[in-house]
């Protein structure tokens, strides 16, 4: 079976990468020389833990290669298509990307095969429908006959990307063509047996947990399409939720921990997506929500409890400001450190984070901003030229001179900062764990303030 993935982002490098690794001969097509070059050399052409290793060991064995071209169309069973869907400024998804693949697949289809193409990208309803229009244009050939297109969305969390994608809790396949339904069947077959895979053992990660059985459902290309979109806001509703009510908490005195932990023991509930933050952000649940919303309400039906949780999300990042400042009480002349520009630990994506919002809102109030990230620096730097920071080479750096070190992304790199001695570089030794991730320190001992979200204060010895 031969697979093209057109896309070598986040999603199309590692769906590319699994199904090589599953014994498929797949082929990543991009219009980036870089990426495609690192594909070749056996590298990822993103940061994602073990995703370097997986695309050498599919690159040796012959089973992955990238190209900037769209040749393979012609040979491949399916093509997926998993190229970049950004936020236009009025909150709905940028097809740009969608529909100039969809023309190349046009352009190259070969008319003597079966071809089934498959929107892996998130894209709005009716996407799929739209990109068999363009294919047919392109083609002259007819959506059905020569070529189906599907929904098929990924839920690949980045960090933990390759887990997910060897080991999902189900697999949504969204077209009413039963050939596509075969052939995606096919495909699927030894990813959802958990065997047969092409490259060692070793390079696919063990689960962090037990896994179930993954769940392969079938439906229609709309429904598949709603069910990604609908996932993810209901996701963003559930932080929304925790992360207010670890507002009350901090109003009545409750401990948020064991608030989240006493309700997610309701398996109806369950426990996961429940930890407290700055506010969720990254480069899909804002870019999703906002697309759900804007779809909604043009559909006449606006979905008002994700109008919420996105209002919601933003004054959760203001109140980390805001509980600063009350700290500081002025933010004029203050020298605030940041630990974490990433949305998340483990990756480097620093699009659309909560950091940009809540750095931007400090230097606003007049305080002086140092900042640190394992990963995502680079990132931060490009996408923010606006935001006057200073950039700092190690956690330590950021509490110089420091009156508050606020931590936003719980890197396990930032539990094991020498806190000691950072604390004789600050000038108030007051830190914000918008994470509650390193409540367990002993705080008081080293002589710090520390607060988190919704769990109380711990007062330094005096
Ligand atoms: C999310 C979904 O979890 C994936 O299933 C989906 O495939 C992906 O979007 C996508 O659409 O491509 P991702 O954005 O990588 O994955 O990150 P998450 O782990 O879901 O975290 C999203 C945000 O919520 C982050 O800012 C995270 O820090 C925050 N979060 C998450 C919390 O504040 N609390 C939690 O309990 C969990």
């Amino acid at each position: 079976m031969k697979v093209a993935v057109i896309g070598a982002g986040y999603v199309g490098s590692v769906t590319g990468a699994a199904f090589a690794a599953s014994g498929r001969q797949v082929t990543v097509i991009d219009s980036d020389p870089r990426k495609v070059d690192r594909i070749n050399a056996g590298k990822s052409p993103i940061y994602e833990p073990g995703l370097d290793a997986l695309i050498d060991a599919a690159v040796r064995r012959r089973l992955l290669s990238a190209s900037d071209r769209y040749d393979s169309i012609r040979e491949a069973d399916i093509v997926f298509i998993a190229v970049g869907t950004p936020s236009r400024p009025d909150g709905t998804a940028d097809l740009t990307y969608v529909k100039s693949a969809a023309d190349g697949i046009g352009a190259a289809i070969n008319p003597d095969r079966f071809t089934v193409v498959v929107d892996k990208s998130t894209v709005p309803v009716g996407t799929a429908e739209l990109v068999a229009a363009r294919i047919e244009e392109r083609s002259g050939l007819a959506h059905g006959k020569a070529f189906a297109v599907a929904s098929n969305p990924e839920f690949l969390r980045e960090g933990y990307a390759l887990e997910d994608v060897f080991y999902p809790d189900r697999i949504v396949v969204g077209t009413g063509h039963p050939k596509a339904r075969r052939a995606l069947r096919k495909l699927y077959g030894p990813l959802l047996e958990r065997k047969a895979y092409g490259v060692p053992a070793d390079v696919i990660p063990q689960p962090t947990e037990a896994k179930a059985e993954t769940i392969y459902f079938e439906t229609d290309a709309k429904s598949a399409e709603l069910i990604k979109y609908v996932s993810n806001a209901f996701l963003a509703v559930k932080i929304s939720y925790i992360n207010e009510v670890a507002r009350l908490c901090e109003a009545i005195g409750a401990d948020v921990t064991d608030v989240a932990a006493g309700v997610g023991l309701d398996s109806r509930i369950g426990g996961k997506f429940l930890q407290v933050s700055s506010g969720w952000s990254g480069s899909c649940f804002p870019k999703d929500t906002a697309e759900l919303l804007s779809a909604s309400r043009k559909y006449g039906s606006e979905l008002t409890v994700v109008r919420a949780a996105v209002d919601s999300n933003r004054g959760m990042h203001e109140f980390c400001v805001e509980k600063i400042r009350r700290r500081l009480k002025s933010l004029i002349g203050r020298r605030v450190g940041v630990l974490g520009l990433t949305f998340k630990p483990n990756t480097d994506d620093a699009r659309q984070t909560q950091a940009s919002v809540i750095i931007g809102g400090l230097l606003e109030l007049g305080a002086s901003v140092s900042v640190h990230d394992p990963q995502g620096m680079a990132m931060f730097r490009t996408l923010n030229p606006k935001l006057e920071v200073r950039y700092c080479a190690t956690g330590e750096e950021t509490a110089d001179g420091a009156d508050a070190v606020v931590l936003l992304t719980h890197w396990d790199d930032y539990a094991l900062l020498d806190w000691q001695a950072m604390r004789k570089r600050m000038r108030t030794p007051y830190v914000l764990d918008t994470r509650n991730f390193l409540r367990k320190k002993p705080w008081s001992e080293w002589g710090y303030e520390y607060e988190g979200i919704g769990i109380g204060t711990v007062r330094r010895r005096r």
